[in-house]
């Protein structure tokens, strides 16, 4: 019987302790770990979004660029964090999905994380310096295949989502590329636009401002509808690589334990961000599709999580993508 009495009043104290955590949560400010370095998209969008998030939960948002092994690193760094909501890991399709079929990863990307809330989604932009000779995708294709493996391709590493699409546009194109690596896609551009390197499968948000600015070439997106931030350029159906769909999806995830409470508070935050005129604007202009509010809840991005993984796993170990 007095077995039964302390269990109960332990579970009851725990029971206290987690909406006690959640009461003073947060206290003290939050670190977002970006897996790529600053000035790239999964940066810029962590940025935007924690901005935003600190008139929600009242503490500064602290954003913390982690790099390395096509995001892998930082990812690693976020998921081994305490679970008390004061890391959060940012990532999308490469970093959260098909890093866990390429990297011998010391974690479970799924059973590891809790989901906190999907964020955006954008179409890759293929992308070249100005003095490529092509000026639209079949010329561009043609030119890559009468100068096959001279070509240079940045990426953020393998695994990462400008360097499996590339990959998956090698295929479908019928083209070899030669992958320059870097730490993230925003000093691949820097690259692109000098000069430096040829071509990256960027993502649209990245290389929206340099095309529009015509520092870049654009030839099509990879998705079924035009950009309204980008009428002009064709999508990939339109410019002679029908299939070649990729849509590059980001989120939220914290350590798994984190509790219930924590986690609704960092929902509910991220949640009003997206509901913000001043971030709707600024997503929208550089292609970004927010997902509608039925879709913003951790249930949400769990659910979209695993069938991402279920879908892309075969394809990439399929295409046998090693870490180099
Ligand atoms: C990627 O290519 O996976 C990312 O866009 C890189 C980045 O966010 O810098």
């Amino acid at each position: 019987m007095k077995k039964l009495l302390f269990a109960t009043v332990f579970a009851l104290m725990l029971q206290g302790a987690g909406s006690a955590t959640a009461q003073v949560y947060p206290s003290r400010p939050i670190t977002i770990v970006v897996p790529f370095s600053a000035g790239g998209p999964t940066d810029a969008l962590a940025r935007t979004l924690g901005e935003r998030m600190r008139a929600a939960l009242g503490q500064p948002i602290i954003i913390e660029n982690v790099t390395g092994a096509g995001g892998t690193i930082g990812v690693s760094r976020a998921v081994h964090a305490a679970p008390d909501g004061y890391t959060v890991s940012i990532g999308h399709l490469g970093t959260h999905v098909v890093n866990g079929a390429i990297y011998p990863l010391q974690f479970d990307l799924l059973k590891d994380f809790a989901p906190i809330a999907l964020i955006a989604s954008n179409p890759m932009m293929i992308v070249t310096k100005n003095a490529v000779p092509a000026t639209n995708l079949k010329e561009l294709i043609a030119w890559l295949k009468a100068n096959q493996s001279k070509i240079t391709a940045g990426t953020a590493g393998v695994g990462s989502g400008s360097h499996f699409s590339a990959v998956y546009f090698q295929k479908l194109a019928g083209v070899q590329l030669q992958f320059v690596p870097y730490r993230g896609t925003g000093p691949a551009l820097l690259d692109l636009v000098a000069g430096q390197i040829d071509l990256i499968v960027d993502q649209a948000s990245n290389s929206m401002v340099q095309v529009q600015g015509g520092k870049i070439r654009a030839y099509a997106i990879t998705t079924d509808k035009r950009l309204a931030a980008a009428p002009s350029i064709p999508t990939v159906d339109e410019a002679g690589l029908p299939g070649f769909h990729v849509a590059l999806w980001s989120g939220l995830w914290v350590p798994k334990g984190t509790p219930p409470d924590v986690i609704a508070k960092l929902n509910a935050a991220v949640m009003e961000a997206l509901a913000d005129a001043a971030v709707r604007k600024r997503f929208a202009d550089v292609g970004l599709e927010i997902p509608p509010r039925e879709q913003q809840t951790p249930q949400a991005l769990g659910a979209h999580h695993r069938a991402e993984v279920e879908k892309w796993w075969p394809i990439i170990k399929a295409a046998n993508i090693k870490v180099e």
